[in-house]
């Protein structure tokens, strides 16, 4: 990766993944975009920025050719809860926009980085150590156009030979910026309340399972996936990563050790129980370690520390 645009760049992931690879790649190799200017100042002041609307084909041709791009990250992308509240809109700016960003790349040669998520599997699918290659039938429509949106990329790829890439995320836990409408969400919201009022009303069932993993390693994923060697590569476009599995009550639990009069109660979201149960509750992610040497250094004990460590710092307390 030379010249990097990154679409989406102003939510969870991409406020923090645009400071990283503007450290690594240089600051002005990094063209941060979003649909508008509302967000995070350091990704808007710290390099080149540009408003790229994903269902907007002809935007991202001009910003790729504007910066004479090599490798697109497309983070735009409606999440699974709001996905179920607007579901005509998900599929517009998921599959449309992922589908301009991979005419774009075939066109001008760039590589493509594209997450998918644990959310690409369904109740039918083992839901213990849930295998790399197995059974995806997803019934959100957040699901749905993740699974598609592999095996496009997997299209363009064997069809085209556009360098297609990406990972199938956990929930991803994090202090920069709030989580955009998923079901995971729960687990970043409660370090804010365990700090701020000591209280936590959770949304999702005590007993839930679902992988997590910390900010830092799901950064270094896109990184070490996009700079590995192809030839490698087996499962370009999905591997399974994960870094930890849990539910409400560990995740309760650990931050407990911390903050001893912190309290945890339950009022579950309905729609967002029915999305977390229809996820696996741990994944198996031997491919990608096997393939590109993915290894993720946080677990729930020292991402915890962490977390209110610079939770702390960020609310002032
Ligand atoms: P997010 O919601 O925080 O950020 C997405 C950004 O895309 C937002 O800033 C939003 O304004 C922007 N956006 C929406 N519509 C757009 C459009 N039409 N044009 C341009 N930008 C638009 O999401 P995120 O957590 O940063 O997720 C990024 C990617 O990672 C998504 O594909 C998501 O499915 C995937 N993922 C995230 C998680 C997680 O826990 N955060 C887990 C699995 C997969
Ligand atoms: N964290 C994401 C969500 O809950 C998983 O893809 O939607």
């Amino acid at each position: 990766m030379k010249k990097i645009l990154v679409t989406g760049a102003l939510g969870q992931i991409g406020s923090e993944l645009v400071m990283k690879l503007r450290n690594i790649y240089g600051d002005n190799n990094v063209v941060a975009s979003s649909r508008s200017r509302e967000g995070n100042a350091d990704v808007i002041e710290s390099g080149p920025f540009e408003i790229v609307d994903v269902t907007d084909g002809k935007q991202i041709v001009e910003a790729v050719r504007k910066h004479n791009v090599d490798s697109i990250i497309h983070l735009a992308a409606i999440l699974s809860a709001t996905g179920e509240e607007k579901p005509h809109l998900l599929w517009n700016v998921n599959m449309n926009g992922l589908y301009y960003v991979l005419e774009v790349a075939r066109e001008s040669k760039c590589a493509v980085f594209t997450p998918s998520s644990i959310a690409a599997f369904g109740p039918s699918t083992p839901k213990n150590k849930t295998p790399q290659d197995t059974i995806q039938r997803p019934n959100t429509i957040y699901g749905v156009s993740k699974v598609s949106g592999e095996l496009l990329c997997d299209y363009y790829h064997e069809k085209f030979g556009v360098d297609t890439r990406g990972v199938r995320y956990p929930g991803l836990i994090s202090y920069a910026a709030l989580p955009g409408g998923g079901t995971t969400d729960y687990a970043v919201h409660i370090y804010y309340e365990a700090l701020r009022s000591k209280k936590f009303t959770c949304n999702i069932k005590e007993g839930t399972k679902m992988d997590m993993m910390y900010m830092p390693d799901a950064l270094d994923a896109v990184v070490q996936l996009m700079e590995a060697n192809p030839d490698n590569l087996r499962h370009r476009n999905a591997f399974n990563i994960t870094a930890m599995s849990f539910g409400p009550e560990e995740i309760y639990r650990e931050i407990k050790k911390h903050i001893p009069e912190f309290e945890m109660d339950y009022k579950v979201d309905p729609i967002k129980q029915k999305i977390a149960d229809s996820w696996p509750d741990s994944l198996d992610d031997s491919a990608a370690r096997e393939e590109w040497g993915w290894n993720p250094k946080y677990d729930l004990t020292s991402m915890t520390i962490d977390m209110l460590e610079k939770l702390r710092r960020k609310l002032n307390l």
